[in-house]
């Protein structure tokens, strides 16, 4: 990254209490970006989060807003406005949904899914551009599940994918505007979402069964997230814009059979194998 790229710039990024949201705003605040911290529940973390941007320098205000209420999410932005007057980066991260199987999704889960993970980005996106006075980027958080399909994510992963889909248009109509549009889309990444989705009944052992059919074998972390978003926030990513960018460890480029299942020659070769040439 550019030294200190996002020096004197303003962040607003939703669900930044916790997880990737809250190492993406420790680290745009690091180099030098002032933040709104938004959350839903845990105003606790979320002044955490406040208190250690400050406590690094920098300058952070935390605002309650539910991102699935239109009202909350005018609110957060005009708080924006209040305290800095302009904005420069808005990523948009927050994200729920119920983990069912589709013949178990009743009317009021698919009417929360869209609420909270799409209409809240167009909304936000509607009310960031006019603060951009100065141009600006803009990241929505998607996920494999709008690419593949696997147990309980058919809600989510849906909404991820029209997400991609807003993304490509936004990034069309904002571009005279000198504003990029892109997404980041996550593999399993170690946090308190992905632990709750491998806690629902039917699930399969994370460890045990997933993680190994991974080329990379193991989760993602959040601040390796929060890099390649960071990464879509720097000047050297000008050029990018419309685009998904996938950071998960390999984890969708394979298909069965595994190489995780396979034997004999046909296994993954280790260290040795690759000094030896056998
Ligand atoms: N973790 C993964 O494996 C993974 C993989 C790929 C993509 N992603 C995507 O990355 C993003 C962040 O995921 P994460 O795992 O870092 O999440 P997380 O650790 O579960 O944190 C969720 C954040 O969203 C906030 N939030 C939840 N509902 C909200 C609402 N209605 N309004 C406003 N804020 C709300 C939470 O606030 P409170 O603290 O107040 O509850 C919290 O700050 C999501 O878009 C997710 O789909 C995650």
């Amino acid at each position: 990254m550019s030294a200190a790229f996002a020096a004197g710039k303003v962040a607003l990024i939703t669900g930044s209490s916790r997880g990737i949201g809250r190492a993406l705003a420790l680290t745009l605040a690091a180099d030098g970006a002032s933040l709104v911290v938004n959350y839903k529940r845990n105003a606790e973390l979320a002044a955490q989060t406040v208190a250690e941007i400050e406590a690094a320098g920098g300058r952070g205000i935390a605002v309650q807003a539910d991102m699935e209420e239109p009202d909350d999410v005018a609110r957060l932005f005009a708080a924006a406005a209040e305290e800095y007057g302009r904005l420069d980066y808005f990523v948009g991260n927050a994200a729920a949904s119920a983990f069912k199987s589709i013949l178990d999704l009743k009317l009021h889960h698919l009417d929360r899914s869209y609420a909270m993970n799409i209409r809240a980005f167009v909304l936000g996106v509607q009310a960031a551009v006019p603060l951009m006075t100065g141009g600006g980027r803009i990241v929505a958080l998607s996920s494999y599940g709008s690419i593949r399909a696997y147990p309980t994510y058919a809600n989510l992963g849906a909404a991820k994918a029209a997400l991609e889909a807003w993304v490509r248009y936004m990034a069309v109509e904002f571009a005279p505007l000198g504003i990029n549009v892109n997404a980041v889309n996550g593999g399993i990444i170690e946090s308190d979402s992905s632990a709750y989705f491998y806690n629902v009944e039917g699930m399969p052992d994370l460890h045990e069964q997933v993680l190994p059919k991974i080329p990379a074998q193991r989760q993602g972390t959040v601040q390796e997230v929060a890099d390649v978003v960071a990464f879509l926030l720097d000047p050297r990513s000008e050029y990018i814009t419309g685009q998904s960018l996938v950071v998960d460890g390999g984890l969708s480029i394979v298909a069965p059979p595994f190489f995780e299942d396979a034997t004999g020659p046909l296994r993954l070769p280790t260290r040795e194998d690759a000094t030896t040439g056998s």
